[in-house]
This record gives C-alpha cells, structure tokens and sequence, in this order.
C-alpha cells in the first residue's frame, strides 16, 4: 500500500515536471521558447526588451508563432497580423477566456472574476449593454483640463523640493490618470479632487499601489498553481486581503458618490457607477459580477492610460528634438480653449501619441484566448482543442514587414503629416492587425476614444508647461516582468510657463 502510494506521487512529480519542462509536440512547426526564461526575471535584474531580443524576436519573426511557458502552461505567441487577424474574427474557434477560466484558483481570477474583458457569449453581451454607452459618451474635457493643470502644479513643487534631481513619476501619473477616471467615466468629482490633491491621503490610491505589489509578483504570475497555497504564504495571504479592501473601496466610494449622481446625465448617458448599480437593483447583475466588473474597468481604465503617459514621457524626454517640435505645434493652442481644440489641427501630436502606442503598447502581451476545436490557424499552424493562444503586441507593432526596415526608430511622420493621412494609416494597420495596442475586431477596446482624448490634453497641458529630459542618474531599464514600461522613471523638469 505505501509503495504504491510512494510510486503514485513519484508518477504525478514526474509528469507535472515534464509538463512544466517540455514544450507539447503541436504546433509541430513552432519553435518554443526555454523553458528557464520564465525563471530569469526571478534570478537576474533583466529587462524584458532585452529578454524579447535576445530570445524571442529572432524566432516569432521568422516563424510568426512561439510556444512560450507562462501562468503553469505552454502557450502559442502568434506575430503575424494576418494570423491574429483570423483569432480576432474567428471568436467562435478562438474563444475570450480570461482568467477565471485560464487560472480559475489563482488570485487574479478571484479579484476580477467575470467581467466585460474576460466573459463571452451571453453574459458579456449582457455586461457590454449596461457599461458600453457610459464609455462611448461624447466626454467632457474641462475635468481633465483641471486635472492636468493640478498635475503640472504638483510636477513644479515636487521638482523645487528636489533641487534639480529627478523626480520619480509613476505615482503622480497613476494618481492623474486615475483622477480623470474618476472624473469622467465615473462621475465622481470628490474622489477625483482627493486623488489629486496630494496634502490628503487617498486611500483608494494606497489600496491600489499595495494591491499591485502584492498581487503582480512574477513568481504567482508564472506559476499560479501557488496560489493554492495562499492560506499558508503569508504575502498571499495578505494579496486575498488587499483584494477584498480594494474592491469594498471601489465599492462603497465609487456607489455611494456616483448615487448623488443617480439622476444625473451626462451627455445623454446615465454614468457607469449609476448604470451598473441599477442593473444590480433590477437583478441584472448579481453582486460578484457588479463588484468584478467594477475592478476591471478601476484597473484597466486607469493603468493603461497611466502607462501609456509614463511610456509617453519617458520617449519625449529621451527625444528632445521631437518634444522641441511638438512643443511648436502646440504654441498655437491656448489653455483656456483647449476644450474647443479642433484636434484635426494638430496633426503631430495625434502622430506622436500613435507612435507612442505602437513603440510601447501599454499591454504588451496578452494571451487571452482558448482553442475550441483542433484547427488549422492561416493553413500553417495545427491547435489542438484546449491551446492557449496569444499575441505579443510589442512584436506585431514593430515588425519590419509591416513597418518598414526602420520599425524600432521612433518616428512620428510615419504616420503621415495631415490628419487624413495619419486616421487611414491607423484605420488601415488596425483593420489588418499590424496595430495591435488597443486590441480588434468585436472585442476591441471600448475605452480607446476617452484614453486618446486623455492623452492629447494631457501632453498639450504639460509641454506647454515644461521641458523635460531623463534624470541622468537614472538608470534606463525597462520591467523585467509583466506590463513593459520604464522601471522607475526619474525625470527633470524645466518650467516654460515663467
Ligand atoms: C491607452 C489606453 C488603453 C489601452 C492600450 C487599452 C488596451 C486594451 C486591450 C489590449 C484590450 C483587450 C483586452 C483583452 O482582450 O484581454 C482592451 C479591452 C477593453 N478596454 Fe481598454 N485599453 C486602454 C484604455 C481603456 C480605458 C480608459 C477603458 C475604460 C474604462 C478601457 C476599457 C476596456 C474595455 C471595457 C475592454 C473590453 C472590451 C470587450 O471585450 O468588449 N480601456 N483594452
């Protein structure tokens, strides 16, 4: 009996480990990354950009796919926009599954649950009714604008307490971006005024860094099976807590100040906190899917805008004579009109932002979808049933056949230099997937208009008011794991508005 025992738990280590080791025989025709890249952000201070040159890039161009290992299972990475494109259009072969299913007991799957990202069929039609409308609203921008000046006051004082040294930016931005959240699709203009006002404490704000340093960390990411263990590992014990925090927070604040606003309408639409409240009132929602749906728009309409001004500024300061000619096209536009601006006029500013979209797509990889049936993907790469499939946006936004020999130079006025150019260049590399940054086809980002809007206020607020470069000490790194953005940006600002 205790042999047999003995011999069962050896067969089970074995097998677990050879399924963790050795890629799976199909695709038979896509090469697999080593195994041990998942280990080296855990081992070594490396940056992903240089993880992706060193073993990534060479092959996913050449054979447009990879197996890679990540979340305890091997996956398919597709490159090629003509691939992608059929796994966007094909949602009945390739299905949404996030990570309730992909990673049911991980703690991820318990903060966001089943939500408008990750459901599909019949539930996620239902939640895309009740929160598209409150996304696709025509937006206010005189929120925003109050925001921005806020954020160049708190840049100025916290660039004079630092005697010329740079400034770490990444918590001033997450507080910006998460302020105009609050502003605009929320409707709540008393926590937006507490996140921007830096003399009070913002527990919403708190909550959020803690949570993400608790949650994020690439170990559980890599292997999420230790989730199972969270009882026992204190930091994941303390992750469920900051979990449950976060999202009563979300909860009860983002309810109780969009309720002053229940009657309220905004541009035609009730606000999204209001609309998903009543949906919950009339039994629409319960209260797991109102509280999941919640977090996921918190998190995903907060932390993308907020990496995508972090990418923004980081390649502005490192490119002074783009920011130097942005800074010209943009003389011409008064503050106290901006909310009149006629975008179409500042062609290099929508150039500019694109191009820091396609060079640093906020979401640089995403492996979303699950294979419903064994097909064969652009009659070259056999899935069997169960694959996880996914793309690497990072590599499809800068891959040369599509972009030319010159994809990795940042370069504005491949975009085109009028504003017709520059909208059917986007329309076109969206539509064939050499764009990937905001995601295609039926299930492509709703938040995309509001988080443009944000962005070309954003940067027409702040390069009137300053001149910026990297802080010369600071070390230019990228993550080593998760969302790819610069590691603890330092900047230097130099006031213009004096
Ligand atoms: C620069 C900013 C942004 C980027 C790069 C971005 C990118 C993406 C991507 C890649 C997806 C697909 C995700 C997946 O399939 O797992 C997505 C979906 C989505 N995004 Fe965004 N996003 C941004 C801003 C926003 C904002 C501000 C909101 C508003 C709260 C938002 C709301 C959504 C929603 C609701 C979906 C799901 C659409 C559906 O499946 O029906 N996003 N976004």
């Amino acid at each position: 009996m205790t042999i047999t025992l003995i011999l069962l738990l050896l067969i089970t280590i074995i097998t677990s480990l050879m399924f963790i080791f050795i890629p799976p025989w199909y695709p038979r025709n896509v090469p697999s990354a080593p195994f041990w890249i998942t280990l080296l952000p855990l081992i070594f201070d490396i940056d992903q950009q240089e993880i992706f040159k060193r073993y990534l890039a060479g092959p996913l161009y050449k054979h447009g796919a990879i197996k890679i290992f990540f979340a305890g299972r091997w996956n398919v990475i597709i490159q090629r926009p003509e691939l992608i494109s059929q796994v966007l259009k094909k949602e009945q072969i390739y299905n949404k599954a996030g990570n309730q299913k992909k990673v049911p007991h991980s703690l991820l799957a318990e903060f966001l649950g089943s939500n408008i990202i990750s459901a599909r069929g019949e539930e996620w039609r239902c939640y895309r009714a009740i929160i598209q409308p409150g996304l696709q609203k025509t937006f206010e921008t005189e929120p925003i604008i109050k925001n921005a000046e806020k954020l160049c006051q708190i840049l100025s004082r916290l660039q004079l307490r630092s005697m010329g040294e740079g400034i770490p930016i990444q918590d001033v931005l997450q507080r910006y971006s998460s302020a105009n959240l609050l502003s605009c699709i929320f409707d709540c203009p008393e926590l937006a005024s507490q996140m921007m006002s830096f003399e009070q404490e913002a527990p919403l704000h708190t909550t959020q860094l803690n949570l993400k340093r608790y949650l994020f960390r690439p170990i559980y990411m890599s292997f999420p099976v230790l989730d199972r263990l969270s009882a026992v590992i204190p930091s994941r014990t303390k992750a469920r807590s900051l979990i449950q925090q976060f999202s009563n927070l979300l909860q009860t604040e983002i309810l109780r100040d969009s309720e002053k606003n229940t009657d309220k309408i905004s541009k035609g639409v009730k606000c999204i906190g209001a609309r998903l409240e009543s949906a919950w009132r009339e039994g629409i929602l319960n209260l797991k899917q109102l509280r999941d749906n919640l977090n996921v728009l918190y998190v995903a309409g907060q932390e993308n805008p907020q990496l995508l001004m972090l990418s923004s500024l980081y390649i502005l300061g490192k490119n002074p004579a783009i920011q130097e000619k942005l800074r010209r096209e943009i003389e011409s536009v008064k503050i106290n009109e901006i909310s009149t601006q006629d975008w179409r006029d500042l062609p290099y500013l929508t150039a500019t932002i694109l191009e820091c979209l396609r060079s640093l797509p906020p979401i640089s990889q995403l492996i979303n979808r699950r294979v419903a049936k064994p097909t064969l993907l652009g009659g070259i790469i056999y899935l069997p049933k169960g694959t996880y499939i996914g793309y690497n946006s990072y590599a499809t936004n800068r891959d040369p056949e599509s972009w030319g020999a010159d994809a990795d130079d940042f370069r504005p006025e491949r975009w085109g230099t009028t504003d017709e150019q520059i909208s059917m260049k986007y329309r076109g590399a969206k539509a064939r997937a050499e764009f990937i940054s905001f995601h295609g086809g039926s299930r492509a980002c709703l938040g995309e208009k509001f988080a443009l809007l944000q962005m070309r206020i954003t940067l027409c607020v702040l390069v009137k008011a300053f001149r910026w470069k990297l802080d010369p000490e600071w070390e230019d790194k990228m993550t080593a794991a998760g969302p790819l953005h610069p590691r603890g940006l330092r900047l230097v600002f130099t006031e213009l508005r004096a």
